[in-house]
């Protein structure tokens, strides 16, 4: 694919202007998590203070198991959102990824939009490129150039998104994903930092999650459905045909909290995000075993409004009410948290048992 930087740059200042206009809804579906529940405790024994949210992650130690999706760099607006996502996460001490670096390898000169670290010097950070563009990089250079992008930016691991979905959407997209199993299976194995593939919104499906674990990627982050919905995103930006045609897929994917469920036990090697929108939905995925739990909309609607302060406020709350949750569930740990049973709805359970069939 030939797109050139400007048409990349574009492109990029489209989605913010979509995602945070709030005349359009760019979300699909639901995520599910209204379909579990936690049973309360009213004699829970905790103190606030016992409440124990910190783990470790990537090699660092982080205040609580939430994280800042990867979303921006490389237009003028997003470049003021970046730095504004990296001072809240140093605040906080979470995890923070970045948008896209594919712009780096035409446009030099946008190093500053992803270069977080001085801003953040204790978190981890995530690199961010698509599987598509691994093929390109692996014919261009053997991945040298990438490989040196990331030394330069000093991130913690490289995020690699799939997203076929939206590629189809848009006009000047990837149409061939053939042999990106091939290339990933290769770029994991000799990939200097941690890798985490993640999708960007429709999830991925069990066998996925499993071959990827298997072919060795530290973590994968299910960016299920229920969300942000990228293949409306980019129909929005089409003629009226080809927005209408999106909007029938607007509740494509795998819905998180239901894919949550199915993958779970992964041994702490998922993350989940895609449509959490709150502390709770945070909670019941932590308590489906997600490593930690990822926020992208709403995180980059508070950043418009409110730059840093806004998105540590949002953050905060969020972090209230998982803390809440687990005092009320007697939980004093993210591992006693992972140990309670969540109730289900009748249709939740008969949706997982369907995919755990196959
Ligand atoms: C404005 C915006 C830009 C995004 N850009 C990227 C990107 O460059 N790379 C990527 O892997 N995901 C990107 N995403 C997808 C998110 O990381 C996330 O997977 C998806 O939005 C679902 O999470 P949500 O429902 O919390 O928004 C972007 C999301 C938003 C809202």
């Amino acid at each position: 694919m030939s797109t050139n930087s400007g048409d990349l740059t574009g492109r990029k200042a489209k989605h913010i202007e979509i995602c945070t206009d709030q005349a359009y809804d760019p979300e699909g579906g639901s995520a599910l998590f209204e379909h579990l529940s936690f049973r309360h405790r009213a004699l829970p024994e905790i103190a606030w203070d016992e409440v124990k949210t910190e783990t470790d992650f990537l090699q660092r130690r982080i205040a609580f198991p939430l994280f800042i999706s990867c979303m921006t760099g490389g237009s003028d607006s997003s470049y003021a959102i970046n730095k504004d996502l990296a001072r809240a996460a140093q605040a906080l001490n979470i995890p923070v990824g970045m948008g896209s670096i594919r712009i780096l390898f035409r446009k030099p000169e946008a190093f500053g939009d992803f270069h977080l670290r001085p801003l953040a010097p204790d978190v981890p950070i995530f690199s961010n490129l698509g599987a598509q563009q691994l093929i390109e990089e692996r014919l261009r250079d053997n991945y040298k150039t990438l490989h040196q992008w990331n030394q330069k930016l000093e991130v913690d691991a490289q995020v690699v998104h799939l997203n076929p979905g939206q590629e189809l959407y848009q006009d000047d997209g990837d149409r061939d994903f053939r042999g990106i199993k091939d290339t990933l299976e290769e770029f994991i194995a000799r990939s200097p930092l941690p890798v985490i593939v993640k999708e960007t919104g429709f999830g991925m499906a069990p066998d996925e999650v499993d071959w990827l674990l298997k072919v060795g990627a530290s973590y994968v982050d299910l960016a299920g459905s229920g969300g942000t919905n990228w293949l409306t995103v980019e129909a929005y930006r089409l003629d009226a045909a080809g927005y209408e045609s999106g909007e029938a897929l607007r509740e494509w994917g795998w819905p998180t909290a239901l894919l949550m469920a199915a993958v779970g036990h992964r041994k702490g090697r998922v993350l989940a995000s895609g449509g959490l929108r709150s502390g709770l939905d945070l909670a019941k995925a932590l308590a489906l075993g997600a490593k930690a739990g990822g926020f992208a909309l709403p995180v980059i609607r508070a950043a418009k409004q409110g730059g840093s302060e806004a998105v540590v406020t949002l953050m905060n709350g969020y972090i209230r009410a998982l803390k809440t949750t687990m005092m009320l569930t007697s939980c004093r740990t993210l591992s006693d948290l992972r140990k309670t049973s969540l109730d289900t709805t009748r249709d939740f359970e008969s949706r997982l048992k369907k995919l755990n069939r196959g």
